[in-house]
This record gives structure tokens, sequence and C-alpha cells, in this order.
């Protein structure tokens, strides 16, 4: 079986390494050609000496799996690099946070993320997790990877099916919603949640949030939120978030995938909270 990972960062240097490990013929993807990546974690770094090829150069056989591993800002341009790495039945696995992006690939599998990581100039830290959830349907490529994941030694990505898939994804989108827009606009961590009016706002912005997601039926039960602020309340105080990152980086932002997604599905709802961050987060993208 041929295996693609594209965009060899904090999440795919950790699915790249993991399929290395499989008797498969795996190829990484980056912007440009390079020699190998470091991983990070609990202090001691370990390189991996597999070349990264520039996937603009591809001109080889289709991949029967592609892990697509960037930021989703990245993917409309991916998307049309597909068709000649693919061929009728390729299964194309979206890593990204975010929702709105499915359809620029003609048979996407979309992922809910967990591998926490952040990139550096030199290595990728991996703080924690290596878990993707998929949706349960039959994949006969991802299937066997699955297969062989469970049966190799020292493995440490898992990825599972999950029947409730359409509901785990909204609620993965409202956590990132609440805690992405409020570290990254406070250009502050996970230790905003001490703050009363802090954790009152998020409280207002994930209501709005979750009455979005439920506007046509009922997809996350509002007992949610609560559970969404005791799980801001357990982060690490000094974890950021992929957008905190990006802005501390001056870089751009998936907002376009998480703020603005759910902007432009409020239909008539009345959600001021959500349309300030909107303003804001447009702001910070003017001219970037
Ligand atoms: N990091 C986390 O803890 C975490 C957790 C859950 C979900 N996620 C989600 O996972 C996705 C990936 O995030 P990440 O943190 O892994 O990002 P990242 O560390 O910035 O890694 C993205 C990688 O993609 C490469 N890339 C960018 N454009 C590319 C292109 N056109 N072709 C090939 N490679 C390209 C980047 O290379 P360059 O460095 O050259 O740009 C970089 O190595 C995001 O949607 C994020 O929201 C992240």
């Amino acid at each position: 079986m041929k295996i693609a990972v594209i965009g060899i960062g904090a999440v795919g240097s950790v699915i790249a390494r993991e399929m290395m490990m499989l008797p498969h013929d795996t190829t990484l993807f980056g912007r440009s050609r390079k020699e190998g990546f470091t991983i990070q974690e609990d202090g001691e770094s370990r390189h991996y000496p597999y070349t990264i090829e520039d996937i603009n150069a591809y001109e080889g056989d289709a991949f029967d799996v592609i892990f697509i591993a960037t930021k989703a800002t990245a993917l409309k341009a991916i998307s049309r690099l597909i068709p000649r790495m693919a061929h009728d039945d390729t299964e194309v696995i979206l890593c990204e946070n975010g929702m709105g992006f499915d359809e620029y690939f003609a048979a996407p599998i979309p992922a809910v993320v967990y591998i926490s990581g952040q990139k550096h100039a030199d290595r990728v830290e991996h703080f924690q997790d290596a878990r993707l959830l998929i949706e349960d349907r039959p994949l006969p490529y991802t299937d066997r990877i699955i297969d062989d994941l469970e049966a190799t030694t020292g493995v440490e990505l898992e990825i599972e099916k999950a029947a409730d898939f359409g509901r785990i994804r909204h609620e993965k989108l409202l956590i990132n919603l609440g805690i992405n827009s409020l570290t990254a606009l406070s250009n502050n961590t996970a230790k905003i949640f001490d703050l009363e009016n802090v954790t009152d706002l998020t409280r207002r912005l994930l209501g709005e949030g979750l009455d979005i997601i439920n506007r046509e039926r009922e997809i996350i039960d509002p007992s949610f939120i609560d559970k969404a602020l005791s799980i801001y309340q357990s982060y690490n105080r000094e974890m950021g978030t992929s957008m905190y990152y990006d802005v501390m980086a001056e870089a751009s932002t998936e907002y376009m995938y998480i703020q603005k997604y759910f902007q432009q599905h409020k239909g008539d709802l009345d959600t001021p909270v959500l349309d300030i961050i909107v303003t804001l987060l447009d702001a910070y993208q003017y001219e970037r």
C-alpha cells in the first residue's frame, strides 16, 4: 500500500513517524524538499532521518491513502495537487481543525485530531495524545492501516471509527471556537480562564455557537457548554492554542474555518459576541 503524509508539522510529524513504522511504502511531503524532522517528547529530542519531498515536484505513482496535516488555510491549494497523486479509490484523510473545507475534495475523510503539539523552527514539540477519530464506514485502505497500527508494537497512533462522528466533530468545532478565540484575541494562554469575566464571555460565545450548530436539529446537548468550560479549566495554564501561536507569530489564522464558519451558518440568529470576535479576527487578518 502506498501512503502519503502531507504537512510534516506538529500533527503531521507524529502521523509520519507512526506510518513509517508500518510495512507500507510511505512518502512524506512538505512545501520544499528537506532531510528529516525532529520530535521532542518529555524533554527528549529524537531525529527521524526521513526525506520530506517537495509536494509540487511529485510525479510518481498514485497513493492509496493520503493524510493531509497542514493548516486548513493550505487545503484549497493542496486540493488542486491531489488528482495527480490519487487514483479513483484513494482515501484522503483531512487532519485539520475547523469545517468548511471538505468540499475542496472529491471524497474527503475528515478526522477529529487529538494530537497536541507545537512546531518550532528546529523541532516539533509533541505535548500529548496521538489519536484520530473518523467516521464509521468501510474504508478498505484505512481499515488495513487501523489493523496494522494495532498489530505493530511501539506504535502510539490510534485511528478510531466513531459512530457519532458528526456530533464529535461539531463538539470539537465548538471547543475550538471558545478557546481559540479567547486565547488568540487576548494574546494569552489557557490561564485566562482563571478570570470570571473571561469565562462569562466564553460561555456566551459557546451559547451562540451551540445555537448555530443546533439551528436545524439538535446535534449537541446544551449541557456540553459546561463540559467545554471545565475542559478549558483543566488545561495546563501555560498551554496556548493553534490560533494563539499563529497570532503570536503574526501568521495567518484558520479563523475562516472556525469563527467565520459559524458566522456563515448563523442564519437569522442574533450572535453579538461571535460578530465582535469575527470582526476583530477580520481586522487581524486585514492586509496580513
Ligand atoms: N498542533 C496541535 O496541537 C493541533 C491539535 C489538533 C488539531 N490541530 C490542527 O491540525 C492542523 C495542522 O496543525 P499543525 O499544528 O500541525 O500545523 P503546523 O505545525 O504549522 O504544521 C503544518 C505543516 O504543513 C506544512 N505545509 C504548509 N503548507 C503546505 C503545503 N502547501 N504543502 C505541504 N506542506 C505544507 C508546513 O510547512 P511550513 O513550516 O513550511 O509552512 C508545516 O510543516 C491544523 O488544522 C490545526 O488546527 C493542531
